[in-house]
């Protein structure tokens, strides 16, 4: 069986709630390993993950790689660049390449519909290493972090300052399907995209829109930033002021639950979007939830691949 994840709601709610119980479980039973020793069962022995890169990357180009490793496989770092893609070949000849000779599939570009384009015709799975339409692998690990700090994501508040970005659209959809609620506070013209906050609300999903950063985070469990420039986007003046009243400060963050825990998929700009006083005091989860980029990997890999859910 082969599965692509190019959101969550490709998963849906059983499959998410798989691989968050699969993930928890390879964590647990690695704890204190040196991190480059496979897991005991080697699930994806024999396996080759391509990675594509047309943009960036730390988290999701090492712990897809340390994920791969630990399930026994193999990784071929590719960037776009170097590629006949980088030169005018197309998605569609470039997937069915690849799908000759590698299991399974990760790239992360700009436009969403090239990562559709790529699942269209590749015929092994691929995996969305984040578009400028969403991150839902980010948002697996974000999962994983709420359930370590609070057993349970359903019922939860979820308060997102800032931009209306990619990683919101998956923080909407995960909300949608898992049962919490997204509160989003940002300034007019930065909303996220209506048919992110549709898609969700046909789910039955609670999104709210709220200007008021203060009304927003008040009774959240979790309060979540990222970037106010994404990569691709021009460093604007205009938007870096307007964003300002959401950058998530100390007083913001005593306005919330006072257990509320701070999550960041990093890269972080301390004195933008966080002050350096949240982002690194004890309310913040970030180092765990960028490891848990590493073990949310693994269970999106055997999802994909068919070996859970
Ligand atoms: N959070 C995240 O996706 O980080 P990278 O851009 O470093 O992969
Ligand atoms: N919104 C950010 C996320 C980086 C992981 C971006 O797209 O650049």
């Amino acid at each position: 069986m082969m599965r692509h994840l190019l959101d969550l709601s490709d998963a849906g709610a059983d499959g998410i709630a798989a691989m968050l119980r699969e993930a928890a479980a390879r964590k647990a039973a690695r704890a204190g390993w040196p991190k480059g020793r496979a897991d005991a069962d080697r699930p994806l022995e024999g396996h080759t993950l391509a990675m594509l890169f047309e943009k960036n990357s730390t988290r999701t180009r090492v712990s897809f790689d340390m994920a791969m490793r630990q399930l026994g496989g193999t990784t071929i770092v590719l960037e776009g660049s170097a590629m006949q893609l980088g030169r005018g070949e197309s998605v569609a000849d470039t997937a069915r390449v690849l799908s000759r000779y590698v299991d399974a599939i990760m790239i992360r570009t700009d436009d969403h519909a090239k990562l559709v384009e790529m699942a269209a015709h590749a015929t092994v799975p691929v995996v969305n290493g984040l578009t400028d339409w969403s991150h839902p692998c980010q948002v697996m690990a974000d999962m994983q972090t709420v359930i370590e700090r609070r057993g349970s994501l359903g019922g939860s508040r979820w308060a997102w300052l800032g931009d209306g970005n990619n990683v919101l659209h998956s923080i909407i959809e995960a909300g949608a399907l898992m049962g919490f609620e997204t509160v989003v506070s940002g300034p007019e013209g930065y909303d996220p995209h209506d048919d992110a906050i549709g898609g969700a609300t046909q789910r039955g999903g609670r999104v709210t829109l709220e200007r008021d950063p203060v009304r927003a985070v008040t009774g959240a469990d979790i309060v979540v930033t990222d970037t106010w420039i994404s990569m691709g986007q021009d460093h604007a003046e205009a938007k870096l002021a307007a964003m300002t009243p959401y950058q998530v400060t100390p007083a913001l963050m005593a306005a919330a639950a006072p257990t509320a825990t701070f999550l960041h998929c990093l890269p972080a700009h301390r004195g933008e979007e966080v002050a350096a006083d949240v982002i690194d005091g004890p309310q913040s989860a970030i180092w765990d939830e960028a490891e848990n980029r590493l073990h949310a990997q693994k269970a999106v890999l055997l999802w994909c691949l068919g070996r859970i859910g």
